[in-house]
């Protein structure tokens, strides 16, 4: 089957899907973006991605580039153009428009809008359950990670490096030696008194959707939820630990540099979590309007 992509105004093939050679998203990152997920063929969090999307175009100064509920609509037909009925993957992509090349906002520019979407395996429990690696690297981003900008070379660079080290992803870690987040993904840890601790929300990170519904959930539970900087050497120490993302869901650490999290499996409070949080990914309820 073909894949189907939106671009400004057009359902195209994916492999003719193109944009202009001056879209300032290509020549400048001037653009931001989300990922959202698709579970037995709803978004997940839907509402709380294009609210993220709304605060991130509205700190760039970029315009929507058409109504909140135009967009939903053609999310939803990129997602039926591709038959994604069960799992997959929905990105969106807005940027300041086509203009000639200059570094200031270019006037009564249209912005753009890029949607793609492909199909995923199905959730598979015992895969999400299996633990990953991390490396830690210097965090040296731009100052508003809070937007979900296109610009992301430092993310690109640092995940290529835990690639090469045979890693899953790379905790970035700031000027005071606390880990702000991964690549593409918000940092947990949980002490060895049972505290759940991950970063404040602030310009240092990203506030995740997912993030936020585990927080929603660990407060749920009655966790001691402590939301602040940890150190290097809190996380090493930690009794568990786990990354959260659209794509990566609660996916539990067991290895940060050289040093193993725990027992090198999966922890008991990241188990309840996942699968909590599993549980709320599959219950989405169709939205209206
Ligand atoms: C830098 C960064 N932090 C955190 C996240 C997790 O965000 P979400 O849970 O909304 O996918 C992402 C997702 O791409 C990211 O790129």
């Amino acid at each position: 089957m073909s894949r189907i992509a939106y671009v400004n105004g057009r359902y195209r093939l994916h492999a003719d899907a193109v944009v202009h050679v001056e879209d300032r998203g290509y020549q400048f990152a001037d653009g931001v973006y989300e990922v959202i997920a698709v579970q037995r063929g709803r978004l997940v969090d839907e509402e709380a991605h294009l609210s993220r999307l709304d605060r991130s175009l509205a700190e760039l100064r970029i315009p929507w580039p058409m109504s909140r509920r135009a967009l939903r609509v053609v999310v939803a037909e990129v997602i039926r153009r591709n038959r994604i009925l069960e799992s997959g993957l929905v990105y969106m992509q807005v940027t300041r428009g086509v203009a000639p090349r200059s570094h200031v906002f270019p006037p009564g520019v249209a912005s753009s809008l890029v949607v793609t979407a492909r199909s995923l395996p199905r959730f598979d429990r015992d895969a999400a359950r299996k633990g990953v690696a991390v490396i830690t690297i210097p965090d040296n981003r731009w100052k508003r990670c809070d937007i979900k900008s296109v610009s992301l070379l430092p993310n690109v660079l640092g995940k290529q490096q835990a690639k090469e080290a045979g890693a899953f992803e790379a905790w970035m870690i700031d000027s005071d030696g606390a880990v702000t987040e991964g690549t593409s993904s918000n940092a947990w840890i949980v002490s060895g008194s049972a505290e759940l601790l991950t970063r404040q929300a602030s310009s240092a990170i990203l506030n995740g959707i997912t993030r936020r519904a585990v927080l929603d959930i660990a407060a749920e539970q009655g966790c001691r939820l402590v939301e602040r900087p940890f150190t290097v050497g809190e996380a090493k120490s930690a009794a568990e630990a786990f990354l959260t993302s659209t794509t990566s869901l609660v996916k539990p650490v067991v290895r940060i540099d050289d040093t193993t999290i725990g027992d090198g499996r999966i922890g008991p409070l990241t188990e309840r979590l996942l699968e909590l949080y599993a549980g709320h990914m599959l219950a989405q309820e169709v939205e209206t309007g």
